[in-house]
């Protein structure tokens, strides 16, 4: 590794060749890749890669609860790795730090209220069992094209009451901002979505629909109204950000659940409710990487950090970080809540936890109706991308 770039600040001893989209040990297991920066041990709290333009890494849970919860010193203002491709990002709320981000988060707080997110079970489970009907009497499918790519983009695309023949143009623009394949740039692929939402906005904006579109623009929050571009920013961020999560945590989901017998017999045989697995699968398999920005210098657990530092906030560690929970790598059915990070901490806490929640628990309760046991179809073999969000890339099913 060259050091030759090295800022002054970063003693050499301190960098790790560890890429946030390529950790070591990726291609066979995505949490176990991440876990092993957890092997640093106590005396080395971070560590600095070269990678992605150089950042700092955490190497325990607690640390990066920290960062998530101290905006003052770790700003969300650029929260992408590389940090140059946080200045094209400037969504809204993710990209505020409070106080300013309190009018944006009360907004979606209000059009994502439980009771709203409740309201939408029944169609949530109509497509969920529409899916399923598809495929189930054939003995196997190809889960990801065939369940997790769709479940997600339907439900939002219902919730939003936006056509659902847009799919696969909204998916692929989506797609881009998350894993570019080099085919548009990431400032044109967010400028698309933002085309795309813009008629609807105005469509919604001062008329009465009950979607959730029509909700955030009209909701009155501390005496005003979204503006149009607020509220164009806003929509996008919550199709991002709750459509790819919910994608990939399904495939994680039903890996494990493929893999593991006891597990599979348990929820087939109603030992463990649904919502009770869902909770225990969501707190073992985090899968979201996002970083901040430090905002002075400072010294932090020990280490000279410097203000424009970039520092990754990887969740995925939580999973299986053993000074957060006892026996962490273990999967226990028996209804106890293990402690997560999954949805993050502090200001910018997941509004759509309790979406995603609904989603994972309505999956998993219509599968094990009509498939109670099933396989990974080892024909096909399982690979992993890392990246803002952890991705079993194909996951083939048999039964
Ligand atoms: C498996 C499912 C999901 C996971 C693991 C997840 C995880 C996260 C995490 C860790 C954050 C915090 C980011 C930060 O601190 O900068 C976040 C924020 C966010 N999530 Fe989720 N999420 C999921 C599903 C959803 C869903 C279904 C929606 C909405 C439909 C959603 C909408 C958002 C939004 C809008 C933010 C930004 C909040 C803010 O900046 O105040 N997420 N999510």
């Amino acid at each position: 590794m060259s050091y030759d770039l090295l800022p002054d600040h970063v003693p050499a001893e301190l960098v790790r060749d560890f890429n946030i989209y390529a950790p070591p040990g990726i291609d066979e297991d995505f949490h176990q890749a991440w876990a092993t920066l957890l092997q640093e041990g106590d005396d080395c709290p971070l560590v600095w890669t070269q990678a992605n333009e150089g950042h700092w890494l955490p190497t325990r849970t607690s640390i990066i609860e920290e960062i998530l919860t101290d905006y003052s010193k770790f700003s969300s203002r650029s929260i992408i790795l590389p940090k140059s491709h946080s200045a094209d990002h400037g969504l809204l709320p993710t990209t505020i730090d409070p106080p300013q981000h309190h009018f944006y988060r009360k907004t979606l707080n209000h059009t994502m209220a439980p009771a709203s997110v409740n309201a939408m079970e029944a169609d949530i489970r109509a497509i969920v069992v529409s899916l399923i009907d598809a495929f189930a009497d054939s003995g196997q499918c190809n889960f990801t094209q065939q369940f997790a790519d769709i479940l997600p983009i339907r439900i939002f695309l219902s919730m939003m009451n936006l056509p659902e023949e847009d799919i696969p143009q909204t998916k692929y623009w989506a797609d881009q901002l998350i894993r570019p394949d080099g085919t548009i740039s990431f400032a044109d692929a967010l400028q698309n979505l933002k085309d795309y939402i813009a008629p609807y906005v105005d469509q919604r904006m001062g008329a009465d629909g009950k979607d959730m579109l029509s909700r955030m623009v009209n909701t009155e929050t501390d005496g005003r109204r979204l503006t149009r571009d607020e509220a164009i920013k806003l929509s996008i961020q919550v199709f991002i950000a709750g459509v790819d999560t919910v994608v990939n945590f399904l495939g994680f989901v039903f890996l494990f659940l493929a893999r593991s017998e006891v597990h599979r017999l348990k929820l087939s045989r109603g030992e463990i409710t649904a919502a009770d697995a869902v909770e225990e699968i969501f707190a073992r398999f985090p899968l979201v990487t996002v970083a901040r920005e430090v905002t002075e210098d400072m010294e932090f657990h020990g280490v000279q950090l410097k203000a424009g530092d970039m520092i990754a906030a990887p969740t995925p560690l939580a999973g299986l970080d053993n000074s957060f929970n006892a026996n962490a790598a273990e999967v226990h059915f028996d209804g106890q809540r293990r402690n997560s990070l999954t949805f993050g901490r502090g200001a910018h806490i997941c509004p759509g936890k309790n979406l995603a929640r609904i989603e994972v628990r309505i999956a998993l309760e219509e599968w094990f109706k009509r498939i109670p046991d099933f396989a990974v179809d080892e024909s096909k073999p399982i690979t992993f991308s890392s990246g803002i969000v952890g991705v079993v890339n194909q996951l083939n099913l048999k039964w």
